[in-house]
């Protein structure tokens, strides 16, 4: 009998501090009307200044170890996906394993921008196909507000912080995940950069005010290929896998505006109710905005045993992938 892979219990934990679309008019040249036609979002959570990411990312790994009905300890291995990592050194992972007491695991970071949950379930399903780790914890956890330059009305009306996380491991055979597909296409990584140790003079030059370790991106270039990536990955998924879309209950994509998946919705030729949308709330959290989706839809019931889902990440990188999932857990 094959080894099937499947999330065992989910997570997640927001920052209390609000900011809403009107909070934001009172910050930069922008408004309500604006910002809710052409994104879809209302309010965002956002960190205190003071508070690092990896203290939401912790919550969150709490509450998914919890509802997997395991300890910290259980742990195998921890894969943080964070393109906002609170140090270079040491990595989230290291720091969440170190908070939250799983003492026996490995611990690394992986960065795919936004698409980072779904490459990190990917590489936690193989490691437990392989046999070497039996559970592996993943965490999107994120705080888009400390690379955001709040003078920029372009970028600092879309994003928001927060952490959502999974543990995996195996299930019955046939449920869990069906098939995951991950890619990447590095020349067109141009169009959204936060910068690391180093910048370019272009990196600067694009940078307008004094800030220059600050998110910048060529928003309709970014648009038009997360519609087009994201369809095209949930169509591979399905295709490898021998499924139609009629046989899934809901698609679960990254939540970066509004319009991005009413477009998915139409090159799918799928009614936009079955993508599943948080952005009015939350904004766009990078690669935590899938799992506190999935949070959100498994403590509201609106999937049981069996129903299949897919979740679709796209974003920096170039990144992008999606993930078909049988449902494995009575909820
Ligand atoms: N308030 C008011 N006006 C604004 C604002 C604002 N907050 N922001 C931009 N504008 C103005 C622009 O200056 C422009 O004015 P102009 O015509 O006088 O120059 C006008 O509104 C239209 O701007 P566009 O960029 O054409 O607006 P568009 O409809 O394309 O929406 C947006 C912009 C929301 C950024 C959209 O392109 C988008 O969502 N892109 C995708 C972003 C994304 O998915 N990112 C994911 C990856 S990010 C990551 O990996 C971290």
């Amino acid at each position: 009998m094959n080894k099937s892979v499947g999330i065992l219990g989910i997570g997640s934990c927001l920052p209390e501090k609000v900011l809403t679309n009107f909070d934001l008019e009172k910050m930069v040249d922008t408004n309500n009307e604006w910002i809710l036609q052409r994104t879809g979002i209302s309010e965002r959570r956002i960190l205190d200044k003071e508070s690092p990411a990896y203290e939401v990312g912790v919550q969150a790994a709490k509450r998914a170890i919890d509802s997997a009905g395991i300890t910290a300890e259980d742990i195998d291995l921890i894969i943080v996906s964070t393109e906002t990592p609170d140090y270079l050194a040491p990595s989230t992972a290291c720091i969440i394993q170190r908070e939250i007491g799983a003492s026996k695991a490995a611990a690394f970071d992986v960065n795919a921008a936004c698409t980072g949950f779904v490459y990190g379930i990917t590489v936690a399903q193989q490691f437990i196909l392989s046999g070497m780790y039996r559970y592996v914890l993943v965490v999107g956890c994120e705080a888009l507000s400390k690379v955001i330059d709040w003078e920029d009305r372009n970028t600092c009306v879309l994003f928001g912080d927060g952490a959502g996380a999974a543990v995996l491991g195996t299930v019955e055979a046939g449920y869990g995940i069906l098939k995951t597909y991950i890619s990447a296409d590095g020349s067109l990584g141009q169009s959204v950069t936060i910068p690391g140790c180093h910048m370019t003079e272009a990196d600067i030059e694009k940078r307008i005010h004094e800030n220059k370790k600050v998110i910048w991106m060529d928003g309709s270039e970014v648009f038009k290929f997360a519609v087009r990536a994201a369809a095209q990955a949930v169509q591979k998924v399905l295709d490898d896998y021998g499924m139609s879309m009629d046989d899934v209950k809901l698609i679960i994509p990254h939540q970066a505006n509004i319009r991005i998946m009413q477009g998915i919705a139409k090159k799918l030729n799928v009614s936009i109710e079955k993508i599943y949308s948080i952005i009015h709330k939350y904004g766009n959290v990078s690669s935590a905005s899938i799992p506190l989706a999935l949070d959100e839809i498994v403590r509201e019931k609106k999937i049981s045993k069996g129903d299949n889902i897919v979740v679709v990440g796209f974003g920096g990188g170039l990144t992008w992938g999606a993930t078909l999932i049988k449902w494995n857990i009575e909820i």
